[in-house]
């Protein structure tokens, strides 16, 4: 038999205390098992997915229409990707419903529609890293595993204040937190859920509310007063500015001209409007080819969009066509009817511009 650590049975304290405040605080959330029942794994994993970049709230109403379309994993694998990237439109990071649907695929024809319950296994699947095989194994499976995202990231960095700046700091952060998780078999994905919960509700990123906090009496930062400056962070570089043009091509019977983006590059396999290439601030952009002959018209309107590694703007150009027969388009383009246009599953960035030409 090894050694326990001796710090041991003072972890054993701070789960018990995690764990009984979950019990009394635990948010009710549609993907999560109420106490003792045991949780669906296709809802663990598609909240997990869309979780990553995405807070809860905004998360939720997508649960819910995807439950509701595909109530099983199967009925997920057996649509038409189209579909998929449609109601996952305006969710953003377009590359995890391509995963999703893939993994989805997987699950069904070749695990029989069961999930993998084990970290290792989880990883194999397309849209699953480590944070995201670390949390179905725990929470879906009640399988001991370190789950660390943004929340529990705070919680741990002030609990311990560490000073290691992020992003080189998630190193010592999941040092830490291993410290909590590795091995330990008391619920663990109520103690994943449940830190997750302490910093949403609790350990919040300005004014956190210590006196409400199961984590007080050994909390670092909180005896120094100084959680709202963990984590610490290396300063942010400015994000480069890219630039280009946005089409509104309308026939005379104001159908909207869209492309179905390429699967690989931004917004990949998403509809879109017909864009120029996005260019750096100091580079002048130019009209696709196949519009230079139609004379796009400049318009007032331009829209702005930030992405994680730069930030976009477009502005607008008009092309209104004496017919749709007359021109050939590009093989990704393609008509949709103006009765159809608001209700298309427009990534955030072209429903901007939608609003703006279709009020
Ligand atoms: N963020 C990521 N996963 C979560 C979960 N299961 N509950 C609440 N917030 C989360
Ligand atoms: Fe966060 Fe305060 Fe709890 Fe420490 S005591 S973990 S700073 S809420």
């Amino acid at each position: 038999m090894t050694a326990l650590p001796k710090n041991d049975k003072n972890i054993d304290i701070l789960r018990q205390k995690v764990l009984r405040w979950y019990d009394a605080h635990r948010r009710s959330l549609p993907w999560r098992a109420l106490p003792g029942q045991t949780p669906n794994p296709y809802h663990v994993w598609l909240s997990e997915i869309m979780l990553q970049q995405t807070v809860v709230n905004a998360v939720i109403p997508y649960f819910l229409k995807f439950t509701e379309q595909w109530p099983t994993v199967h009925d997920l694998a057996a649509a038409p990707q189209d579909d998929v990237m449609h109601a996952w439109a305006g969710l953003g990071y377009y590359a995890r419903a391509r995963n999703l649907h893939k993994c989805a695929r997987i699950v069904s024809e070749e695990h029989g529609g069961t999930f993998p319950n084990t970290i290792e296994e989880l990883k194999k699947l397309p849209g699953i890293g480590d944070y995201t095989a670390a949390a179905i194994a725990a929470i879906a499976f009640d399988k001991p595993a370190t789950v660390i995202d943004g929340n529990i990231e705070r919680v741990v960095s002030r609990y311990y204040a560490i000073e290691q700046p992020l992003p080189k700091g998630k190193k010592d952060i999941k040092a830490k937190t291993e410290l909590w998780c590795e091995n330990r078999t008391d619920h663990p994905g109520d103690f994943a859920q449940a830190l997750m919960d302490i910093g949403a509700g609790v350990c919040i990123p300005k004014a956190p509310r210590c006196g409400l906090c199961p984590l007080q009496s050994g909390c670092t930062a909180y005896k120094a007063g100084t959680p709202e400056t963990f984590p610490r962070r290396q300063p942010k570089k400015q994000k480069p500015q890219k630039h280009g043009y946005i089409y509104w091509i309308t026939d005379p019977d104001g159908n909207l001209l869209a492309q179905k983006r390429p699967e690989k590059g931004m917004l990949g396999s998403m509809t879109g409007l017909p864009t120029s290439e996005w260019l750096p601030a100091d580079e002048k952009p130019t009209h696709p080819d196949f519009l230079k002959p139609l004379s796009p018209k400049p318009l007032d309107e331009s829209i702005s969009h930030s992405f994680t590694h730069f930030d976009l703007k477009l502005s607008g150009h008009l092309i209104t066509l004496p017919d749709t027969q007359s021109m050939l388009f590009p093989d990704d383009f393609f008509w949709i009817a103006k009765k159809d246009i608001l209700k298309t599953g427009w990534p955030t960035l072209f429903k901007k511009f939608v609003k703006l030409l279709e009020a």
